[in-house]
């Protein structure tokens, strides 16, 4: 049987470690991160995970900013609320929930957020800086998968990791930071041709597909470690419904080393690795010393 991966005990230990950091710099240097999230109109999973953001970012201790905007919120005015959080001195990140309404370009106003405060990692900039490998700050779930598996492998270097998924938001970001590990990545999607031999050569197998427990056990190589990204709700036989992921996890739990569960998994490292983000952001911004202990 495989490890199951505790991702809710990594993150409770990442966000402990964080409320130390931001104690310290709140001490020494009167400087407490801000973190402003901005969600436009009420799609009812957006609330809950602007809600959680919310909570957490007291919790460890920093200025927790929250704008509501109704739905119908033209893409000027937003453009408008975005500018003034990057004046703003007590704002060092600013995240923008998405998706947004069809009338708001996305890549607008995620490109109108000051680089320094972008600390979703979406602005041009700092895909190009993930790209070119210089210090950026880099998507959230992708961060939150890298270090779950250092901390289940230790060195990455030489792996094989198979990314099933191209998303700006993980797949592409994720290939990147495995790339930058010392890891041969393979970039699969919908269209590669026999995704289950491809998987099936994975050292490390990322799924970020978005399609309820499509990867099968027979898909992994024995011994591999399994990140499962996906969050799918799907109608179980009492009529509930339950979260899965893009793995099929009992089959997985009888072939891997060590697999992520939904939930329980990556999710909880997401917000963890926003929080962090919001630290460097700050820091970077005041050039302070990034505290030792993360
Ligand atoms: N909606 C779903 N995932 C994300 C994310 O990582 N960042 C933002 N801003 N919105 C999201």
């Amino acid at each position: 049987m495989a490890t199951v991966i505790d991702g809710k005990a990594f993150a409770a230990g990442m966000r402990q470690r964080i409320r130390q950091a931001v104690a310290q710099l709140v001490a020494q240097h009167a400087l407490k991160p801000g973190l402003a999230v901005i969600l436009v109109g009420e799609n009812p999973a957006s609330q809950v995970y602007v809600r959680n953001k919310g909570k957490q970012t007291v919790e460890v201790g920093m200025a927790s900013f929250q704008h509501t905007l109704p739905a119908d919120t033209k893409e000027a005015d937003l453009l408008a609320q975005v500018a003034q959080l990057n004046r703003d001195p007590a704002v060092h990140g600013i995240l923008i929930q998405l998706p947004l309404p069809a009338q708001i370009e996305q890549a607008k106003v995620i490109n109108a957020i000051s680089v320094e405060k972008d600390v979703d990692g979406f602005h041009l900039q700092n895909v190009g800086k993930l790209c070119a490998g210089e210090p950026s700050l880099a998507p959230c779930t992708p961060t939150g998968c890298l270090l779950l598996l250092k901390q289940q492998l230790g060195d990455l270097a030489g792996k094989h990791a198979v990314v099933v998924g191209r998303s700006n938001i993980v797949g592409k970001p994720l290939s990147l930071l495995l790339l930058q590990e010392n890891c041969t990545v393979t970039i699969a999607h919908s269209r590669t041709r026999d995704l289950a031999a491809v998987c099936r050569r994975a050292d490390i197998l990322v799924a970020a597909v978005g399609v309820a427990e499509m990867l099968k056990g027979d898909w992994i190589q024995p011994g591999a470690v399994v990140i499962d990204v996906g969050i799918n709700r799907v109608q179980s036989e009492g009529g509930n419904a339950r979260l899965v992921g893009d793995v099929d996890f009992a089959g997985a739990m009888k072939v891997a080393a060590a697999v992520t569960p939904v939930p329980g998994g990556v999710g909880p490292m997401t917000i963890a690795c926003l929080l962090q983000n919001t630290l460097l952001a700050a820091c970077r911004q005041h050039a302070v010393e990034i505290p030792q202990n993360l």
